[in-house]
């Protein structure tokens, strides 16, 4: 007998993603626009569970890609998972054999501390390129496939990398010369913050290394005009037991309130450290955006926790049944270019959201308009997940917000710029009927609702982030 789910949007989570298409969607609702001509991208992980086996954590489910191309108002979707050596191994033995994030495995010392029993989950995130897509994850190299068919191709070492070299999911493109920015954290009982920047075309052509205090988890990073900004939160790894295989990754991880907010800022032009700074305590995954405000002052708008709890809730998210509280609020910052202190911060909204957006165009520059997916008002921030997509406005300080209906769930809303008009794209988990959906808003007036309803053919598992890729 089939439990029924203790929360609606359960099987948006735990139902594992099934490999389907090229095939054309069916439209629920409205007409595809036409100016979208090109592909929405998404990753995530596909499967929390393996035979009688669950992951440790939300972040260690194999990474599956969701494709929708749009050709002449026609949207073709597809579904693979990305075939990394780890998840062809585990699918031949039926069970899982590595370590991850949130997962102990066998292995020796000497695999233990250099992460050679640890799997590619290549789940967390997709950067497209003219010739290839990258799937992303942040404990090692990208994955390269096929835009088209996402035919895995294997591991895209970018020129620079090896297999097991950090290269997080969270690049910035500046969008004048399409450069590509990133960095990654490696392991060691200090840590080194890996810079690496790219030509459009993905081969690194510039890479540096900053020594860390001991080995943090940092999971992004902003672009602000001529500078690369770092907030180091207070998390730190405690390495013996890890490497004794006590404990996995995301355990060994300890809140380390006393050591406060490590502020970085670094000249992107010669990767060297300009301003180091230190703020109160907190911890966040996503920044929303970066610029120069004036001569004398870096804006940053970020999701802000008040500690890590958070790591405990995603962990709990991956068993359908959270119930740890983490309150996340979209802030804003403002540090002296001079000393790279904090002159001013302040929330932005005390509803609870994440993953905010903001159009590729004005990534490390001045912007307006700042998405992200948001709780309902009055919502259970335990129990109930994102239903609403919020906008935030600077010029008027205001925010706008889509409710998507009771019983409908969203993540993060992709942005999808076109010549004529842009849209903001987002998978939805319809608890109703069932099924994932595909909305799409026009950008300017999203609060209208869809202006079109896709049907996919199975459940594709809410994730983490996607993109648009124009044709
Ligand atoms: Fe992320």
């Amino acid at each position: 007998m089939v439990r029924a789910p203790t929360y609606p949007w359960q099987p948006g989570i735990l139902t594992p993603a099934t490999e389907f298409g090229p095939e054309p969607l069916s439209v629920l609702e409205g007409r595809i626009p036409a100016p979208l001509q090109g592909t929405f991208y998404r990753n995530g992980p596909g499967r929390l569970t393996r035979g009688h086996q669950r992951v440790g954590h939300w972040f260690d489910g194999d990474g599956a890609i969701l494709a929708v191309h749009f050709r002449e108002g026609v949207a073709t979707g597809l579904l693979r998972y990305v075939q990394t050596a780890g998840y062809q191994a585990e699918e031949q033995a039926g069970r899982y054999l590595f370590a991850n994030y949130g997962m102990t495995a066998p292995g020796s010392l000497w695999e233990r501390i250099f992460g050679k029993n640890v799997k590619n989950c290549a789940n967390t995130s997709i950067l497209p390129l003219a010739d290839r897509l990258l799937a992303l994850w942040e404990g090692g190299a990208p994955h390269q496939l096929d835009r088209q068919s996402l035919q895995t191709w294997g591991l895209d070492l970018l020129g620079s990398l090896t297999p097991t070299t950090p290269y997080s999911a969270h690049p910035k493109r500046d969008p004048v010369t399409g450069e590509i920015y990133n960095f990654g954290v490696s392991l060691g009982w200090n840590g080194t913050l890996h810079l690496y920047r790219s030509a459009a075309d993905g081969r690194i052509q510039k890479r540096s290394g900053v020594s860390l205090q001991g080995f943090p988890l940092i999971h992004d990073f902003v672009l602000a005009g001529p500078y690369l900004v770092f907030f180091i939160p207070p998390v730190r790894l405690n390495m013996l037991p890890l490497v004794l295989n006590q404990k996995s990754y995301s355990e060994a991880l300890e809140w380390r309130p006393d050591l406060g907010t490590q502020i970085l800022i670094i000249d992107r032009e010669n990767f060297q450290v300009v301003r180091r700074a230190e703020a109160p305590a907190w911890f966040q995954w996503h920044f929303a955006n970066g610029c120069v405000a004036d001569e004398r002052c870096i804006r940053v708008q970020f999701v802000r926790y008040s500690d890590f709890a958070t790591n405990e809730y995603l962990r709990e998210i991956s068993t359908g049944n959270p119930i740890t509280k983490a309150p996340s609020h979209l802030w804003e910052v403002e540090l002296d270019v001079a000393t790279g202190q904090l002159r001013q911060e302040r929330p932005l909204t005390n509803r609870n959201c994440e993953f905010p957006v903001v159009p590729d165009a004005v990534a490390g520059r001045p912007w307006r308009y700042t998405y992200c997916s948001m709780k309902r008002s009055g919502a259970d921030i335990v129990t109930e997940i994102d239903s609403v997509i919020g906008c935030y406005d600077q010029q008027t300080e205001t925010w706008q917000e889509f409710d998507c209906g009771v019983g409908y769930y969203c993540m993060e809303p992709v942005y999808a710029p076109t010549e004529v008009e842009d849209y903001l794209i987002n998978l939805i988990f319809n608890s109703h009927e069932q099924q994932s959906e595909l909305w799409i808003f026009p950008a300017a007036h999203f609060t209208d609702g869809p202006c079109c309803r896709l049907k996919l053919p199975y459940i594709v598992p809410f994730g983490f982030h996607g993109k648009w890729a124009r044709a």
